[in-house]
């Protein structure tokens, strides 16, 4: 695979930094594109030479289209790209929620998958090739008190996906999402640092009774765009321990 190239949003940290070590460890040199590009440009440094980095506020479009230029330039076009970048939401009850924030939250997941795909997908299909992996999340599929803009934004993320997928399936491109459930990052850790998440509760409703790591997400994410996938498109995979399977009452796991 040594010829391929991906693009991770929100490749600075989390989830988005276990995938660019994936996709490198893979073969693929990898653009780091994040909001925090001075930390974008260390970890493609760490990842050594071939790979680059993009300073980019996904929800901004001269942002993108600077980003999807500086792919041709330098890679000459991109073979994966893994619409990663994401915030989280305030947790706050639903009377007490801002319009500011609801806005950025949607912007940030759906605005962003949306204008990424867009500048991206448009160098795919010229070249009537490529791969495209969403990330949803748990949220957008089951009902969680007080994660309304972040639910709907992220099951918005997988109906973009069916969309896309079919629109762009005759001509090369697939597009697939993965529904992660609760994954040990920072964001996480800062929600239940702040009591807005408990460990101890959110381990006993996985029925495989532990979080998942950033890599477990990472490696789903490099199967999907890989050409081992190539009659997958349009599909969610959920890469949650058991969290959505479990319809049963009381716990389900001892945690
Ligand atoms: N951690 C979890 O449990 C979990 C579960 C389900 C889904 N997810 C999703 O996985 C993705 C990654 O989450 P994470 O836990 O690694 O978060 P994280 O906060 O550790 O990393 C997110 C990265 O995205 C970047 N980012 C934020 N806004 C951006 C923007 N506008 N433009 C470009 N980059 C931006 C941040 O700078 C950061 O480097 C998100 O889409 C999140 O919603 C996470």
């Amino acid at each position: 695979m040594d010829h391929r190239t991906a693009i991770i949003t929100g490749a600075a940290d989390g989830i988005g930094w276990a995938m660019a070590q994936v996709f490198a460890r893979a073969g693929h040199a990898v653009l780091l594109a994040d909001l925090d590009g001075e930390k974008a440009a260390a970890r493609a440094a760490e990842l050594g030479p071939r790979h680059l980095s993009a300073a980019a506020d996904v929800t901004s479009e001269d942002d993108v289209t600077a980003l999807a230029a500086l792919a041709a330039e330098s890679f000459g076009g991109c073979d994966v790209l893994v619409n990663n970048a994401g915030i989280a939401d305030r947790h706050l009850p639903t009377l007490e929620q801002d319009m500011a924030h609801f806005s950025r939250v949607l912007d940030v997941h759906l605005k962003g998958t949306f204008l990424v795909s867009r500048a991206i997908g448009a160098g795919m299909l010229k070249v009537g090739t490529g791969a495209i992996v969403n990330i949803g999340s748990i949220a957008g599929v089951a009902g969680m008190p007080r994660r309304n803009a972040y639910g709907a934004a992220k099951a918005g993320i997988v109906a973009m996906t069916r969309s896309m997928a079919c629109e762009w399936a005759g001509q090369g491109v697939r597009v697939n999402a993965i529904i992660p459930g609760y994954v040990e990052t920072d964001l996480v850790a800062t929600l239940i640092a702040d009591g807005k998440l408990d460990a101890t509760r959110l381990r006993r409703r996985i029925p495989m009774g532990t979080l998942a790591r950033p890599e477990d997400i990472a490696e789903a994410a490099l199967f999907l765009a890989s050409p081992q996938a190539r009659y997958i498109t349009g599909t969610t995979l959920n890469v949650d321990g058991g969290w959505s399977a479990f319809g049963d009452s009381g716990d389900a796991s001892p945690g």
